[in-house]
Parts: C-alpha cells; structure tokens; sequence
C-alpha cells in the first residue's frame, strides 16, 4: 500500500478537493430531515391558517430543493476529482510496471508468467484505481454520516441513543465476521486469474499449432478447468458478501421500528413531535447506512491490497541483469572470448549446461558452432549479450566483460538472428527498421541483398510496403529467416549471431548468403550455430559442441583430420545426401 500513496501524492490537489467536495454533499443530507421535520411541524400540522402553514410548506420544500442542488453539484464534483485521481495514478503505475517488465531478464519474467504479468498489469491496476477512486469519496462520506447521524439523533432526544447502543454493535460484529473470511479469498482470486490469462495467451499465440495437432477439445477442457476453478472461487467470495447485506438490512429495519416505538412513546409523553420522529428515522437509516458502506470498503480494500501487492512485487523486482559500471566502454573490434566459462540454468536443477567453455573468435572471423540438439548451442550464444549471465568464467567483448558494458550499449553492437524468428505485424520495411529507426530506404535495400532477401521482397506485388500479418504469418519459413537476418543486418552490428538461422534455406541460397556476408561485413565478427556441415565448412573455425564442452575446434580440413565426432557428422550427412 505504501507504493500507492507514493503514486497518489503527484496528485494530492485533486485527492484533497474530492473529499472536500463530498462534505459539501453529506452537510446537504444532513440538513435535510430537519428541515422536512420542520415542513411536517409547521406546515403540514402548523396551528396557523391554512395559506399560512401552505405557503411555509412551499418556502421550506424550495429550500430544501436549493440544499439538494448544492448537494448534487458537491458530488458531481467528487466523483469527477476522485476518478482523475484514481485513472492518472493508474495510468502512472501501468507505465512504471510495463517499464519494469520489459527490463526484467528472462529468467524473471519466466518466474512471474507471461499471464500473471498481463493480469497484473491490467486488472490488478484497476481494482486499485477503483479502490482510490471510492476511498476518496466513502472515507469522508461514510464518517460524516456517521458521526454527523448520530450526533444530530440524539439531539432530537437522547432515548434514541439506546438503539444505536443495540443496534451498531451487532453490524460492525457481522461486518466483520464476513469480512474476515472473505479476505483471503481475493488474492486466490487474482491468483485463478492469472491461470485463466495464461492458457488464453498461451492458447492465442500458439492458434496454428493447436490446430495442426487437432488439440483444440483438449484445450478448451483446459480453459475451462481453470475458468471453472476461477468461478468457484468467486462465487465463494460472493456468497460470503451476498448474506452480509441482507442481515444489516434486519438489523437496520429492526433499528427503525424501535426508533419509530420510543418516537411514539415520546410524542404520547409529548416529549417530542411527529416530525422529529420522521427525521430520526432518516438519520438511523443514514447511521446504519453507513456501517454497511464499511462493509462494502473492507471489500474494496481487501481486494486492493491483495492486487497492490502483486504490483508491488512486480516493481520491487530488481532485473538481474543490470548496467555494468564502465559507462564509456564501447565495442570497437568486435573480439569475443570464453574463458572459462560455465553455465547453468535457475531451476534446472544446477544441472551445468556449459561447462568450462574456452573460445575465441577474432574480429571478422566467421566461427561456426556445430553440435547436436540440446548440446547447449543456444545457451552458449545468449551469453554474449547477456540473456542470461554466466555462472563461471567470464565472457569479454574486446577485453572487457560483458558484464560491464552498459546494456544498450552492448547489445546495440551484438545482432542477434533467433532461432524462432519472431516478425511484427507492419510492412516489410518497417519489420526490418526494427534493426535501425532511422535507416534509409537504401541501406534497408542493401541489408535485404545481403541477407538474400531482395529478390524475394520485390516479387511481392507492393515490395517494400507489403504488410505482413502477426508473427509473419503470411511468410514463409525460409523468407522469415531471411527478413530477420535482414533486420540484424541494418544494425550495422561488430557480432553478428546466427542462431540456427539459415535451416530453412536451401544449399545454394545459403552458400550465397555466406558469400555476401563475407564480402559487405568483412569486419564483422560472425558466430553461425548450424546443424548441417555444408553451412559451416566455410567458416575459419568450426567448434563442436558435445554435451555442454567443446570437444573439437578447428577448420574443416584440420576436424576431418583429428576430430572423431567430427568425421561421424560429416560422413552420416553426406550418406543422407547420397553422396
Ligand atoms: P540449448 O537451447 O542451448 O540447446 O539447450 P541447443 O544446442 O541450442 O539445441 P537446438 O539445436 O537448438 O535444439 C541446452 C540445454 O539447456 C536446457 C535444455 O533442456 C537443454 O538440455 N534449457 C534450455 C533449459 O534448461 N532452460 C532454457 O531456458 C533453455
Ligand atoms: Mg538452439
């Protein structure tokens, strides 16, 4: 809670003049009863002639129609301060939280789910907006009704004292016998939440592949597995607060008959009038009213603490991977070293999935890392700019671990192609300034002819400017490859990965890739994971990886020489070819 009020204080003007605002409504309602008590006294059973008792009934009904006005105009007031408040401090604490997410590593958003995330994000926030936005106004609105009620009942006569004696104990004892129970249930609530979010995203993202292996039925029974589990949950907490407002109701309407028998028994005394009695009625509704708003606050608040605390944990969370200390180190050769280097995975165990890995590659080199699936290829790479860190060992770039550059600074010279290329709905050139805003049709030109992506672009009927739908649906594998390689050319990077990136192109448009590669990035340090020996026998190094060590490193000529694991890939490949 402590993070709301630090968003809320920006805007303490408004969250001061919404309450304010409401006292004005409230005085209203409070003067109301009196002045109807007068109306029925004076007017209504007046001594005086008949025009005269007409004409006080016309004055005081004007003046208590002009009390309402003020009134309304008062709330009107509150709720439009208190809704900017609540909408600017969620607008604040949305942008804070996706800021923070989209700088927390993998690993960290791996931890909190994707769909936890969104739920935090979206409906966490807003159960907190609403919570400000009623706080602001039911807080004041709530405690001046309620002293204010009592305070003018027992000025019309201290007998009536005995039935708010009775009668508030036994609701604030209800209130909070519900509210207890219910408490809990609401963070569980946004917990079931977040399991329905995730099997929609995870089902939406992943549409084709659910279709492809017909697992639609299977799917559907899982969203509604979590979707019932997120009913039953809140139909517990429902049915909690479903019996609070009908027992208050007794007790309320019990209040009013005692009210309306200790009237009587006063008025018949001639203690007291009848329209004292009516406006006693009025402001026993008003007191017990009150109470059953605590209630509904309580609700308000459990919830909002529940979901403040899910945002909190998001914002409290310090990304792992963080700027590194030399700020004015920047990469200028592009030479990257292994030394040592050991890696496992959080929560895989400390299974390691490098291990004491050593490797050069020197800038404008081509090194090619080969090995089997699961051998630790990708994980090697993503060392480089830090997705993840290293465990042991260091990685440097041009003798300075990677550790310390500055984040943008480091990744904004490493170009990374994915092995799941990943395209944005936007047109060809716009998916391909991804790599650099700024770039000039002919320099997005000219990285397309490198990555071999050209030919195929201009075939489309608008070039350039043809839309491509969400993920790059509309292309093919081998043309998202491409279109990614592209992108990472435009960033004019010092190390370029590959990560498996050219699978889906055929031998020849491979071999042409590399070709232009060598010529128009002849500086450019070049690390190309591969799985077949015709991609990497051009590379000036070749390292095999096997189970998480480099067990060979060398050119073509000097593995197929000393290298056993080498000759077994190249002559099994070869054999599938049918050479
Ligand atoms: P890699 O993803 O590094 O293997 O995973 P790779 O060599 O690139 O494999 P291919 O060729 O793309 O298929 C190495 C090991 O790390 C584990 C995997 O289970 C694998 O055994 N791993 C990978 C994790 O534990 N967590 C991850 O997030 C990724
Ligand atoms: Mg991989």
């Amino acid at each position: 809670m402590k993070k709301v009020i630090k968003y809320l204080r920006p805007y303490w003007v408004f969250a001061l003049l919404c309450p304010l605002a409401m006292i004005l409504e409230v005085a209203m309602d409070l003067v109301q009863p009196q002045l109807m008590s007068d109306i029925i006294n004076n007017g209504i059973l007046g001594s005086g002639p008949m025009d005269e008792n007409l004409a006080y009934v016309v004055k005081t009904g004007l003046f208590m129609l002009m009390y309402s006005l003020i009134g309304c105009a008062g709330g009107i007031a509150s709720a439009a301060f208190g809704t900017v408040t609540a909408q600017k401090l969620g607008n604040d604490m949305r942008k804070d939280t996706f800021n923070k997410v989209m700088h927390l590593s993998f690993q960290q958003t791996d931890k909190f789910t994707t769909g936890s995330l969104v739920t935090r994000l979206t409906n966490d926030i807003t159960q907190i907006q609403q919570f400000v936005a009623m706080s602001l106004r039911m807080f004041v609105r709530t405690g001046m009704q309620f002293i204010g009620g009592i305070a003018c009942l027992l000025m019309l006569n201290v007998n009536f004292g005995l039935v708010i004696a009775v009668s508030l104990p036994v609701q604030l004892a209800v209130v909070t016998l519900i509210m207890r129970r219910a408490a809990p249930l609401f963070g569980i609530v946004q917990d079931k939440l977040d399991k329905v979010n995730s099997v929609v995203q995870e089902n939406v993202t992943g549409a084709r592949v659910v279709k492809a292996f017909t697992r639609e039925e299977y799917e559907i029974d899982r969203f509604d597995r979590a979707n019932t589990d997120l009913m039953t949950t809140n139909l517990r907490v429902q049915r909690l607060i479903a019996i609070l407002n009908p027992i208050l109701m007794v007790v309320m309407n019990a209040s009013v008959i005692a009210i309306i028998l200790i009237g009587g028994l006063q008025v018949e005394a001639r203690a007291m009038d009848v329209g004292s009695v009516m406006a006693a009625v009025t402001y026993i509704t008003q007191i017990l009213m009150s109470v059953m708003m605590v209630g509904m606050m309580f609700q308000q608040v459990s919830r909002a603490m529940a979901s403040a605390k899910r945002v909190e944990e998001v914002l409290d969370t310090q990304p792992v991977i963080a700027d590194g200390d030399s700020a004015d180190s920047e990469i200028t050769e592009g030479r990257v070293e292994f030394k040592n280097v050991s890696f496992s995975y959080p929560g895989f165990g400390g299974k390691p999935v490098l291990k004491s890995i050593n490797l050069t590659a020197e800038p404008g080199q081509m090194i090619a890392v080969l090995g089997s699936t699961g051998c630790g290829k990708t994980s090697l790479v993503n060392l480089i700019p830090r997705f993840y860190d290293c465990t042991e060992g260091e990685v440097l770039i041009d003798g300075v671990n990677v550790k310390d550059y500055e984040i943008d600074k480091l990744r904004g010279k490493v170009g990374v192609v994915l092995q799941k290329s990943e395209l944005f709905s936007g047109t060809v050139s716009e998916n391909i300034r991804w790599g650099d805003d700024g770039a000039p049709d002919d320099e997005v030109h000219r990285a397309a002819e490198i990555a071999q992506a050209d030919s195929f672009i201009q075939g489309f009927n608008e070039g350039y400017d043809t839309m491509i739908s969400e993920k790059g649906a509309s292309l093919s594998g081998g043309q998202k490859q491409r279109m990614s390689i592209a992108r990472a050319i435009l960033k004019k990077p010092k190390i370029l990965i590959f990560d498996d990136s050219t699978s889906a192109l055929d031998l020849s448009t491979e071999a042409k890739l590399h070709a232009a590669l060598r010529e128009n990035l002849k500086d450019v340090t070049v690390i190309m994971i591969a799985q077949r020996i015709a991609s990497v026998m051009r590379a000036d190094k070749i390292a095999v990886i096997d189970n998480g060590t480099i067990c060979a490193f060398g050119t073509h000529a000097e593995l197929m020489e000393t290298s056993d694991v080498y000759r077994d890939i190249y002559y099994s490949q070869m054999k599938e070819e049918g050479v």
